[in-house]
């Protein structure tokens, strides 16, 4: 089994392996559930060593990592970090740790923190919250907009929000508040990649928002259907949905904006099952 410091490595060398592939900036992964995150949370690091416990216990894999690649990549190589704002899960990452997680990374000079949210068990990085959050909530744009607001001013570094941003107004209002440094946009660029082009040059004001209309049947509530059957097919659906549109600009063909929520599921579902299958063979 690998051991804490060969991991760290690999962080490290992949970070050198994409220098050196052509890529022009790391980005290390703090977010959403994956590993350096679990480190992050106390309700999946159970550990009692050097490596759990307080916070700076929890944070030290993700602050040698980001070590580890600037060893690796140089100083004048683009470095990000993509950090959670909370897990919103009960006992789990807060916003006060994430704050101070994002002084400590700023001490490490990196070039730019990206806020996101959420785990792939509370998928609020999509968009969709617990079934108890007011509708007022759900529907805005920007996320995670006020949590990033007060991570900034402990950051000192470039701060980049991702998650909900659809209209060119909301963006630029972002900016212009100075509630960041910069925007992210992921879904839609799935169907089409020249749209922050097209925003830029004022040639649209809206960003299409399939995953509205990605939902089963009508009368659920939607995205945040209160049943979690129904939940998981729309969660999973959407993903499933963004996935096949990248598929399918990788072989060139046009996106199929059509394609249905329950489809795009079993599809999704299918095709992991198939990967999974072949790589335990
Ligand atoms: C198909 C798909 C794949 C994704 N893959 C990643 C990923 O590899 N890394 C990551 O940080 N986020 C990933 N995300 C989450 C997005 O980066 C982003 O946080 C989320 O879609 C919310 O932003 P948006 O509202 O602009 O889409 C993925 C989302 C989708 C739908």
């Amino acid at each position: 089994m690998a051991s804490d410091l060969d991991v760290i490595q690999r962080f490290a060398t992949s970070a050198r392996l994409a220098k050196q592939a052509g890529f022009t900036g790391v980005q290390i992964h703090c977010a959403h559930g994956y590993l350096v995150s679990q480190f992050l949370s106390p309700i999946t690091n159970k550990r009692t060593d050097r490596w759990g416990g307080s916070l700076e216990n929890r944070a030290r894999f993700a602050l040698q990592i980001v070590k580890a690649v600037r060893t690796e990549v140089g100083n004048d190589y683009p470095v990000a970090v993509k950090l959670n704002s909370a897990d919103f899960q009960k006992g789990g990452f807060t916003l006060e740790e994430s704050i101070q997680v994002a002084g400590w990374l700023s001490d490490l000079k990196i070039d730019l923190l990206e806020i996101s949210g959420g785990t792939y068990e509370q998928l609020s990085l999509l968009g969709m919250e617990p079934t108890d959050v007011r509708e007022s909530t759900r529907k805005r744009e920007a996320y995670f907009i006020e949590y990033a607001t007060a991570i900034r001013e402990a950051a000192r570094i470039p701060v980049m929000v991702t998650g909900g941003f659809r209209s060119r107004e909301v963006m630029e209002n972002a900016l212009a508040k100075g509630e960041v440094d910069l925007v992210g946009v992921a879904r839609p660029m799935c169907v089409d990649p020249e749209l922050p082009n097209r925003l830029i040059s004022a040639e649209i004001d809206q960003v299409p928002c399939y995953e509205q209309r990605l939902v089963l049947g009508t009368g659920w509530r939607g995205n945040n259907s209160s049943i979690e059957f129904i939940r998981a097919i729309n969660a999973f659906g959407q993903i499933g949905f963004y996935y096949w549109q990248i598929i399918r600009l990788s072989k060139g063909l046009e996106p199929q904006t059509s394609l249905g929520v329950f489809r795009a599921f079993w599809r999704h579902t299918f095709n992991d099952l198939i990967l999974n299958l072949r790589r335990n063979k």
